[in-house]
């Protein structure tokens, strides 16, 4: 399987699967992914948000609405991590050298994701679980659930960081760790607007999750109420995605940024405007009508997503397009002098007569005339086996364990009984010339 493939060979192998597809595949995964990151955090940081509420104002509808909002977290959390999987696999594919390069600058940052990961799982089920335990000691328990947010929050930021990092190789002699590649340009504004996205799907997806039918427990809070106090949430922090997002493009370096590139933003910025502009009329709808333009507000919003996905991919891929040429005829040079390295071994090889090309192919690499390579020199092994060829065959066969000081001969039966007893013929002749014969025998080697 060899794919004609005009950039990412990074390294001299053949990709797996066609280019167009590993692309499109790290697109659909990471937006898949990202949709469960945002659900996970933003229902995390939502939580916290009305669990205080209940508790300032003791109010337990606000506190039932956290333990509802909570109870998704997890199950979102579940699939953020498994969709996250695919992503990871195509950008180990796809950018191989950059990925690496960047995991490895920011190595202890990038490695502590999986402890950090895991703590703030174990602490979002312990707060999940011990709402009722804990009714009575609601500091403490909302304590669990800051932890939680505070790691849930590292987490995307060193990820960010580590993504933007690939995209300078330039950069990568200068970089000494975490904080040096968090403070390039971007990272934090690209970060804050990662955190609104958060909020805006996490609304959107509240407010139909929640806004489905009247729940005892959150009294007052009827599905209208409850929709409209999400739609807000989705609102606002898509205003400020105006003022986030400019700031984010901007401050890209400008070498990744086309006029493709710009467009797919454009576009998604307009798409943005229209599910604001369903979202509004949402809002102000009446009881009965609000949720009608639901998916309306959805689908231009995931548009929106769709778009900004592509731009960001399109982006990255232009801004180490000249490093990935470089890089390409640095392979094809690579490629033409090994090429001739290898036909060079290969004439010099075919120089010696087919026995002892044999041997130095079998057994070359550990045996030698004279010397004593890894095994014993052909001339002790001649002086053992002198007139019995046959032995030295049934020996490479099932090689047994004779000289301590020397480590254990590995089998070579796969070499085959002709081809040994063709070896074996050699290595007796070969080891009993005479010594200044043997010498010449050995250089030419
Ligand atoms: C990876 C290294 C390695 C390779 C390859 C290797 N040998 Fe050996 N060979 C050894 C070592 C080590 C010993 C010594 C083992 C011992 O004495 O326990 C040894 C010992 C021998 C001996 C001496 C046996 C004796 O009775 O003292 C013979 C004969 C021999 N090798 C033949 C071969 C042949 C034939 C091949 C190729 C088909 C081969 N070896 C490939 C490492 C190697």
């Amino acid at each position: 399987m060899d794919y004609a493939s005009p950039s990412p060979r990074d390294i001299p192998l053949a990709l797996p699967a066609p280019e167009w597809l590993l692309q499109g595949a790290i697109v659909v995964f990471f937006i898949l992914h990202i949709l469960f990151v945002n659900l996970m955090l933003g229902g995390a940081i939502l939580t916290l948000y009305f669990e205080r509420l209940g508790y300032r104002r003791g109010e337990p509808k606000f506190d039932a609405l956290a333990r509802r909002i909570a109870a998704t977290v997890t199950v979102n959390k579940s699939l953020a991590v498994v969709l996250g999987v695919g992503p990871l696999l195509a950008m180990n594919v796809l950018y191989s050298v950059y990925f690496y390069s960047a995991n490895a600058l920011t190595g202890t940052a990038w490695v502590s994701i999986v402890p950090l990961a895991a703590s703030a799982f174990l602490l979002l089920y312990w707060h999940k679980f011990s709402w009722e335990k804990m009714a009575g000691e609601k500091r403490r328990h909302m304590a669990i659930l800051i932890v939680a947010v505070a790691l849930l929050l590292a987490i995307p930021l060193i990820f960010l960081t580590n993504i933007n990092l690939m995209l300078f190789p330039e950069r990568w002699t200068s970089i000494a760790g975490f904080f040096s590649a968090a403070i390039l340009p971007n990272v934090l504004p690209r970060y804050a607007h990662f955190l609104l996205a958060t909020q805006a799907v996490t609304g959107l997806f509240l407010a139909w999750h929640l806004g489905r039918r009247q729940h005892a427990d959150l009294e007052d809070l009827t599905p209208p109420t409850l929709r409209r106090m999400f739609y807000r949430v989705t609102l606002y922090a898509s205003l400020a995605q105006f003022l986030v997002g400019p700031t984010v493009y901007f401050t890209l370096p400008s070498r990744g940024v086309t006029n493709q590139m710009t467009g797919v933003i454009l576009a998604g910025v307009t798409m943005a405007l229209a599910g604001i502009l369903f979202l509004w009329q949402e809002i102000y709808e009446t009881d009965e009508r609000i949720g009608r333009g639901y998916w309306f507000v959805v689908a231009f919003l995931f548009g929106t997503v769709c778009c900004m996905a592509l731009g960001r991919h399109l982006y990255r891929e232009e801004s180490i397009a000249s490093h990935r040429t470089r890089m390409q005829e640095r392979t094809a040079k690579f490629e033409v002098l090994s090429q001739a390295a290898f036909d060079d071994y290969q004439r010099e090889l075919a120089k010696f007569p087919p026995e002892q090309r044999l041997f130095n192919f079998r057994c070359g690499a550990c045996h030698a005339i004279d010397t004593v390579r890894v095994g014993p020199s052909l001339r002790e092994i001649a002086g053992i086996y002198k007139d019995k060829p046959e032995g030295i065959v049934a020996w490479a066969m099932s090689p047994g364990k004779k000289r301590p000081s020397f480590p254990q001969m590995p089998k070579m039966s796969h070499v085959g009984e002709r081809d040994l007893t063709t070896i074996a013929q050699y290595m007796i002749s070969a080891g009993s010339v005479t010594a200044p014969a043997a010498s010449q025998l050995q250089s030419k080697e």
